[in-house]
């Protein structure tokens, strides 16, 4: 944890993206949302991606480590905010937006209130293996059933490179979200030739996969 404090704090962010993720655009209509439902954001960094779904009039509510990312989104938008103290986090809150600043594993289902899908673009895969099963039965125990989760993943020879972003392969998301979850792949590439950085450590190919996952059962 005192790692990604850490980057943040010295600006060390590779995979902040300016540009709204192209999948979240494409797929958004397959997590069924209406006008004025919610979404959650988990380790949602300072992403655009939430820009994108505000202006598409879906609530966000986020969670993040670190204030620094929290501070950026509401400036570097230039959108207001409120700051109080909930729980175990420090939330901001500006129209249609809830950030907790704290640890996910902290996160409760009250904190989640009305929350109908999940999109998580760099968040799983930002975990080791050990903490990635944490998660997947940490977010199955807080959201609701029905729930949508749109998922974008990773996978690439993990021998060749060290993470994060950690290698999550298909079989391990089935594997991770077997049980309480139907799954769709929407969409698998290998990406290798838009990967400079994975080319120059000789990384053999580096798939980029994005699923829909429904809670299906407690
Ligand atoms: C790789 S970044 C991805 C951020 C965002 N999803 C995006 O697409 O830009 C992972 C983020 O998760 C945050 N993070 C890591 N562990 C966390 C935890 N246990 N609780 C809350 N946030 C966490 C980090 O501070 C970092 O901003």
């Amino acid at each position: 944890m005192t790692d990604w404090i850490n980057r943040w704090e010295t600006n060390r962010i590779g995979w902040h993206a300016e540009q709204v993720n192209r999948h979240l655009i494409k797929y958004l209509d397959r997590l069924n949302l209406s006008s004025g439902d919610s979404i959650f954001v988990p380790l949602s960094g300072k992403s655009n991606d939430m820009l994108f779904l505000l202006e598409n009039d879906i609530n966000v509510i986020g969670v993040e480590l670190s204030n620094i990312a929290i501070e950026q989104f509401f400036s570097e938008n230039n959108l207001d905010y409120s700051v109080s103290e909930v729980d175990k986090f420090v939330l901001y809150e500006g129209e249609k937006i809830k950030l907790y600043c704290g640890d996910f594993f902290d996160l409760e289902s009250k904190h989640l209130h009305h929350v109908r899908a999940l999109y998580d673009r760099a968040s799983l895969i930002a975990l080791n293996e050990g903490l990635r099963q944490k998660y997947v039965k940490h977010l199955s125990d807080i959201i609701e059933l029905d729930a949508r989760i749109l998922l974008l993943t990773l996978n690439y020879p993990q021998h060749q490179r060290s993470g994060p972003p950690f290698a999550v392969s298909k079989e391990e998301v089935g594997e991770l979200f077997n049980g309480s979850f139907d799954f769709q792949e929407l969409y698998c590439i290998d990406d290798i030739e838009n990967e400079p950085m994975f080319q120059n450590l000789g990384v053999d190919f580096v798939e980029k996969a994005v699923y829909l996952l429904q809670k299906v059962r407690v």
